[in-house]
């Protein structure tokens, strides 16, 4: 019989004993583990894993906040089992070092009792202002073990990871202070999505398509991120962080990477994240004097949702009423290498539009106008699409021949769709959080990282910052495509280049529910 991804995983990988689980024992610290990312998303991931038997044989979670809280509240976002209640504990506790001393007494406490080695995967579920102080407090209090000590510890940070280029340097000075680099895994929760990882075997497990992944051949790219939730309850956050922040500086860029590095040496972490930061350094620094402008701004007013009118930005809980934060930004990037020199680069990501869908669509240049588009018809642009979310795909866009006498023309495609030959797919938290248990950082952000995409975006975060949008926003509808300006950053070539219809790709491909990660047996 052949054997399941999980079972060729598990025979092959170091990390995991022959019983299936992670070999290395410990104890996975989350502070903020009253709060909302703690309850929504990684308590239900840990409870899968578990259920999966791929957590290690012998750990515990402590969850640790500053409230007093009972289980039943804490575990109120998923199914669990008794074994995960088992290991699930919840500690009220403060950062002040009487209160890290009592997460060290009762971390040492249970390692003892349950014969747990003191490995410690600390997790920071909690607002960014608290990162540096809890790294100081876990390095003062005595719980960070140096990086060749014989038990590991790791320090997951969530984004925001800094506010522009300052902060996000401090910050990582500080957090160095406490910890190596390698201890540091810094979160991007789309690096965990199966469809953005493939993007790497795509391009660099098929020959096909690597001799043509540079400007002889490909005319631009677009990579677009659409949604329809608004600020929602994180209005304290999001007004001040706004749309470039929070989307484009991290997520959009990271895929824009995975699109346009360079083939790494091998597959280790630091091989791949040397070609992410070389393709970083590669940016042609954004010139806000240029026309066509390199990136224009945008903010919802009220509109309507499939049929249900709803409110604009400035009216939601929270927001200020006479907010200039954007929750719509289109930006225009080129990268002066060899590969991509003369290649724009489109990313466009929103709040409030009429559609949720990830996508980046590699457009190719077309033929000389000789053959078939030489008698007034004009070909279309071989297309390469790939549907991040919410169904996962690559769509390759071609012309072909009708049936019949003549050479009558239509664009077709070639269609490939997950939930065509897998199952499932892996939550992105389940992913991130093994491979932090696990020590496989291949998926988390480097520093450097994430301070070139800092460094890139300042002047515009400054810009923006210094000139309010007072009247001219909301510039678009609430469900509608975005701003009529988001037209304004695509730079005509031999013809004239418009935003894709990506709504059209919608329904191509059945969406498949997040599963098991390990068993995405392809359909027979
Ligand atoms: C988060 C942003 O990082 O990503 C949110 O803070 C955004 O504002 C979310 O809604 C989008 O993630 P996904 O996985 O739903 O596309």
């Amino acid at each position: 019989m052949p054997m399941t991804f999980d079972e060729k995983t598990r025979s092959t990988s170091n990390f995991f004993n022959n019983k299936g689980r992670c070999t290395d024992d410990c104890l996975i610290i989350i502070f903020g583990g009253s709060g909302d990312l703690a309850k929504r998303k990684l308590f239900p991931a840990l409870g899968n894993l578990l259920f999966k038997k791929m957590l290690p044989e012998k750990f515990k979670i402590i969850a640790v906040g500053r409230k007093p809280m009972e289980n039943k509240d804490l575990l109120s976002m998923g199914k669990y089992t008794e074994d995960f209640i088992g290991h699930f504990e919840y500690l009220q506790t403060d950062y002040s070092p009487e209160g890290i001393a009592k997460l060290k007494a009762a971390a040492e406490k249970i390692c003892k009792e349950s014969g747990i080695a003191p490995n410690y995967l600390f997790y920071l579920a909690i607002p960014p202002e608290g990162y540096a102080e809890v790294a100081k407090a876990l390095k003062k209090g005595g719980m960070v073990h140096p990086p060749k000590a014989a038990n590991w510890c790791r320090l997951v940070v969530e984004k925001p990871y800094g506010k522009d280029i300052e902060s996000a340097t401090e910050l990582n000075e500080n957090l160095l202070s406490c910890f190596v680099e390698k201890q540091i895994y810094r979160i991007d929760h789309y690096l965990g999505k199966e469809a953005v990882q493939n993007l790497l075997v795509f391009r660099f497990a098929n020959s096909v398509f690597e001799a043509i992944w540079n400007h002889h051949y490909i005319e631009h790219v677009q990579i677009s991120h659409s949604e329809i939730l608004g600020a929602e309850d994180r209005a304290d956050y999001f007004d001040q962080a706004g749309l470039l922040r929070d989307m484009i500086q991290n997520h959009l860029m990271q895929i824009f990477s995975l699109v346009t590095m360079e083939p790494p040496v091998s597959l280790s972490a630091d091989a791949i994240r040397d070609e992410k930061v070389k393709v970083l350094r590669s940016l042609r620094p954004l010139d806000l004097a240029t026309q066509p402008p390199v990136a224009i701004r945008g903010q919802y007013g009220p509109g309507a949702i499939k049929d249900k009118a709803v409110g604009g930005y400035r009216q939601e809980k929270g927001i200020r009423p006479d907010s200039s934060t954007e929750t719509f930004v289109a930006i225009r990037m080129n990268i002066d290498n060899f590969r991509w020199a003369g290649v724009p680069f489109y990313l466009r990501s929103g709040k409030r539009l009429g559609r949720k869908g990830t996508e980046v669509v590699v457009t190719f240049k077309k033929l000389p106008k000789l053959l078939f588009n030489s008698r007034g018809a004009s070909l279309n642009n071989n297309r390469i699409v790939f549907k991040i979310q919410p169904q996962e795909a690559i769509l390759l866009e071609l012309t072909t021949k009708n049936p019949g006498q003549s050479f009558e023309l239509s664009d077709t495609s070639m269609n490939f769709c997950y939930s065509d030959h897998f199952d499932t797919s892996a939550d992105a938290y389940e992913r991130l959080l093994l491979d932090a248990v696990l020590g496989d950082p291949t998926l988390f952000v480097r520093s450097d990282e994430t301070e070139l995409s800092w460094k890139y975006l300042d002047p515009l975060l400054k810009n923006w910052a210094a000139n309010a949008m007072g009247d001219k926003f909301p510039n678009y509808a609430a469900g509608s495509e975005g701003p009529a300006e988001a037209a304004g950053v695509l730079t005509p070539g031999e013809e004239p280049v418009e935003w894709l219809d990506f709504a059209k790709y919608d329904n191509i491909c059945a969406p498949i529910e997040p599963g098991n990660p390990s068993t995405p047996s392809p359909k027979a």
